[in-house]
């Protein structure tokens, strides 16, 4: 038996339902994680489906390596190259895709990625353990200015200017390096305590979007998720922030009704171009059931479309 701390796949059933799949289609899984999305539609799938999954994470990547089927096919980059490495395995386009956004259970749990003040580590936090800069050595160069902004756009933090400044305070001291000593310069600088939430909580989620990038990731595969979905095809994503879902339900309005223009210019409705996307259902929330089995399902949402016939 495997000690790894495990993943449980929120919305299981309900993502791949909202794939609607067919048998002998091509779907993306851009979030393979622990891989409970993908065996649940390589299940759905026939002998002639295909799965395409992408995970940034090493780790993930191994898990997968030991799902002996010849129709999965593993991509170890970050989804926003989705285009690139599609064009790669000569798929031009496919008939759904799937994100299930932010962080696996192992991510968190494992004290090495330094993703949790729960335990003490490297202060690291990449997704991607085989490339690019840890938290540690970005805050060992990052301006007060720039490390504020971090924790107020990504974290919502109302403390963010004094937290900067007790990091840059604390480095003149040596390096920020580890897990516990954020936690503890953030402990002291925040002066108000939210309700069952670590004072913490917000500066190490504000660090871990920024440095991998993750809303930018988003941004970026959306819209050529949409280029190369077949009519009819599915996109489904679970956000698990409010962030990464403003920027999932912006994207899905604004792809599903015609361009607003101001009302006097001389154009016929007809005339203007057909939305590429038409939603499907509203926001899917996990039952009470699913959230008091799984406690970090509770803040997800998943949204769904489906390409339409019009041209990109
Ligand atoms: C919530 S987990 C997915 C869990 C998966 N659906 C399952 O059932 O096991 C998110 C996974 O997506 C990966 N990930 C997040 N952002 C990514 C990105 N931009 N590109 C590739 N993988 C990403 C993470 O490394 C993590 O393994």
């Amino acid at each position: 038996m495997s000690l790894q701390p495990k993943h449980v796949t929120v919305l299981l059933s309900e993502a791949v339902d909202a794939l609607a799949i067919r048998p002998d289609g091509v779907y993306v899984d851009g979030t393979f994680g622990r891989g409970g999305h993908s065996r649940a539609i390589l299940a759905a799938l026939g002998p002639e489906g295909r799965l395409i999954a992408f995970d940034r994470d090493p780790s993930a990547i191994e898990v997968g390596r030991e799902i002996a089927d010849s129709r999965l096919t593993l991509v170890h980059a970050p989804f926003s190259s989705f285009a690139e490495e599609l064009d790669d395995l000569g798929v031009s386009r496919v008939d759904g895709v799937l994100l299930d956004l932010g962080v696996s259970s192992p991510q968190l749990d494992e004290p090495e990625r330094g993703m949790s003040f729960r335990f003490d580590a490297p202060l690291d936090m990449r997704m991607d353990t085989s490339r690019g800069q840890t938290v540690a050595q970005w805050l060992a160069d990052a301006s007060v200015a720039q490390i504020t902004e971090v924790l107020r756009d990504y974290g919502e933090e109302r403390f963010a200017y004094a937290i900067a400044k007790a990091i840059a305070a604390a480095r003149t001291g040596g390096a920020v390096a580890t897990t516990r000593q954020l936690a503890e310069i953030v402990e002291k600088a925040v002066r108000t305590r939210e309700p069952g939430q670590h004072p913490a909580t917000r500066s190490f989620q504000a660090l871990r979007i920024f440095i991998n990038q993750e809303l930018e990731e988003l941004s970026l595969i959306l819209p050529d998720a949409v280029a190369r979905l077949k009519p009819g095809g599915r996109l489904a994503v679970i956000s698990f922030h409010s962030l990464e879902d403003r920027i999932v339900k912006r994207f899905m309005r604004d792809e599903s009704r015609p361009p607003q223009l101001p009302s006097r210019l001389p154009v016929r409705a007809a005339d203007l171009p057909k939305p590429r996307l038409a939603l499907v259902g509203k926001a899917a929330r996990p039952s009470e059931a699913e959230v008091a089995a799984n406690p970090r399902a509770r803040s997800a949402v998943m949204r769904v479309a489906e390409r339409t016939e019009a041209q990109a």
